[in-house]
């Protein structure tokens, strides 16, 4: 009997999940486990990376999954982290990079406190993050970073502006990572998604009219998305699938911008 043909296989791939303790996150680990990968997850709550990686294929018979909390936000830290992870074990195929934060916020109460928080959590952490995979020893002869922008950069979100500027910041990261990074055989892209139901959206919610809540939901043609529409274009961007795509930014957003 021939193997099942799977473009999309990441056997014995090592790939680093951020966000692994929720919401899109949790569920693209748990894809790029079902397609063979072996992954590092992370996120700051231990006890939520735990219950992801007791949802994971592999887990128990190998222990080929490891855990890795660590607050991306502290910038200067996260390149030496990264070489600690490739040290202990082997370098990274990939990163699939789905750490980040949102607080909906008007601009009449802008603060440079915030300012910080939100681009130290949402663009700086992918910036060191692919400082840390480029880094030597760090990263396999081909390797990928997905990165997630949000529709928040590409249509006019109102009282959200801080954030949009960060997810703003992504798509302008990638495409001069993907150059930057060629010479290392890092591919860079990344994922637009429009509303996607997770915790994320569940804590903005408690902020909103049910009225409100609605509208949101209509601005999608195909309604809201479920993390796992996210978590299969990542899988698609880490395989071998995507090997000619770099420095690409791929909308997946139920219609949003149709
Ligand atoms: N949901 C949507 O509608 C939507 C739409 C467009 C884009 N996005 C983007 O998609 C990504 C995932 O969103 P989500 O909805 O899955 O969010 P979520 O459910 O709130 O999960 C966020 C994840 O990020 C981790 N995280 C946050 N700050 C961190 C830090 N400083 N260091 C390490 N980990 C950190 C959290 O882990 P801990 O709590 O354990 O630290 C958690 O695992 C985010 O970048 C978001 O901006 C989401």
């Amino acid at each position: 009997m021939t193997a099942a043909y799977n473009p999309m296989d990441l056997t014995g791939r090592r790939i680093l999940v951020t966000g692994a303790s929720a919401g899109i996150g949790r569920a693209t680990a748990v894809v790029l486990a079902k397609l063979g990968a072996r992954l590092v997850l992370n996120g700051r709550d231990e006890e939520r990376l735990a219950g992801t990686a007791d949802r994971l294929d592999g887990h128990e018979e190998n222990g080929g999954h490891a855990i890795a909390p660590f607050d991306l936000s502290d910038l200067e830290a996260v390149p030496g982290w990264v070489k600690g992870l490739c040290a202990d074990d082997a370098p990274l195929d990939g990163i699939a990079h789905c750490a980040g934060i949102q607080t909906l916020r008007p601009i009449r109460i802008f603060s440079a406190a915030f300012f910080d928080e939100v681009m130290r959590a949402n663009l700086g952490s992918a910036l060191a993050l692919a400082r840390g995979l480029r880094q030597k020893g760090c990263h396999a002869d081909r390797a990928a970073m997905a990165l997630i922008s949000s529709t928040a950069a590409t249509a006019a979100s109102p009282g959200n502006v801080v954030y949009a500027a960060s997810k703003g910041g992504i798509i302008a990261a990638t495409k001069g990572l993907a150059v930057e990074l060629l010479s290392d055989g890092i591919r860079v892209n990344c994922v637009v998604p429009s509303i996607v139901e997770t915790e994320l959206i569940e804590r903005g919610k408690q902020k909103l009219t049910a009225g409100q809540y609605e509208h949101l939901r209509t601005l999608q043609p195909l309604g809201f998305g479920h993390p796992d529409d996210i978590a299969h274009m990542i899988a698609y961007l880490l395989a071998d699938t995507s090997r000619w795509m770099t420095g690409s930014i791929v909308t997946v957003d139920g219609g949003r911008t149709a």
